[in-house]
């Protein structure tokens, strides 16, 4: 049996960086191509074993509901057409996999976003991934696959880190540790967003986890950090500090589609690969 059954995909944020396009649409709706990022998202958890995705919404959460369920008219209308096709992925997922859904009222941060996803998770171990980061392994299984196994041999929280050089560091959560390998990191401090100066190494934090259920009281114990918010990170530190957290460096690469550089890059990148795919089928 998976060791890990469930994936949160916390979906609240403003995503202020794409107004206007997220003035009424959640930014995990923006396509990469036909498919929208949080359907990416959904399909790598599915691809790891997982068959239970549990969503925190704010804002516009009917677009996401919807898009996970069956559109009756839809259906009907392209039925027997040659687009009919185009659903196929779709219902799949839908057919595969149970979603729940719970909001978070206030945007207090990542941290709480999480913490909203208590009633829906319980008392398990379980995957968390951000879907604007839109991760993408050419050469073997997806990030989540990869870090699952590292869970299933250390049996503690799993966060994926990054190299990020220069100044960029300070948009991240930054790791510190003792290397257990090439790829793995025994982390000893974290810190959210450090002045580049300060930042204890060039790895950063990216949207992907593996969190053991006590993460939820260490979030409960978080204090509230600028602009009121409760970080991940705080949390991840203390239990890096009173147990263990790994650091990974996967395998693949990564899209920040938060902002109109990545997106564009991620946009392209799967473009190419497409044009490729229908060349091989030709
Ligand atoms: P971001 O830091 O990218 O914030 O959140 P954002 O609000 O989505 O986007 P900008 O910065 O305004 O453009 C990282 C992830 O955490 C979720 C977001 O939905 C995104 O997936 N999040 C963040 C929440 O669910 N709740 C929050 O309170 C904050």
């Amino acid at each position: 049996m998976a060791s890990i059954k469930k994936c949160l995909f916390p979906a609240a944020g403003y995503g202020t960086r794409f107004l206007p396009a997220t003035k009424a649409m959640p930014k995990e709706m923006l396509p990469i191509l036909t498919k929208p990022l949080i359907q990416y998202g959904v399909e790598e958890a599915v691809e790891a074993g997982i068959d239970t995705m549990a969503i925190i919404t704010g804002r516009g959460k009917r677009a996401i509901e919807d898009h996970f369920d069956i559109s009756y008219e839809l259906e009907h209308q392209i039925k027997g057409s040659s687009k009919e096709h185009l659903l196929d992925d779709i219902r799949n997922l839908i057919e595969q996999c149970t979603f729940t859904y719970t909001r978070q009222k206030e945007m207090k941060g990542l941290g709480d976003a999480i913490l909203k996803g208590k009633v829906l998770i319980g008392n398990e171990p379980f995957a968390v991934i951000l879907a604007d980061d839109l991760c993408h392994n050419p050469k073997g299984t997806g990030v989540l696959s990869q870090m699952i196994k590292i869970y299933e041999k250390y049996r503690c929280s799993v966060v994926a880190v990054q190299e990020v050089d220069g100044e960029e560091i300070s948009k991240y959560g930054v790791v510190s540790g003792r290397n257990i390998d090439d790829t793995l990191i025994m982390v000893d401090d974290m810190v959210e967003k450090p002045a580049y100066e300060e930042a204890p190494s060039n790895l950063a934090i990216i949207g992907r986890y593996i969190l053991t259920p006590d993460i939820f009281q260490k979030i409960e114990e978080t204090e509230e950090g600028k602009g009121g918010e409760i970080q991940i990170t705080d949390a991840l530190r203390s239990q890096a500090k009173d147990g263990m957290v790994i650091a990974y460096k996967f395998e693949g690469k990564r899209f920040d589609c938060g902002n109109v550089d990545g997106f564009v890059e991620a946009t392209n990148y799967f473009y190419q690969k497409r044009k490729e795919e229908d060349l091989l089928e030709d």
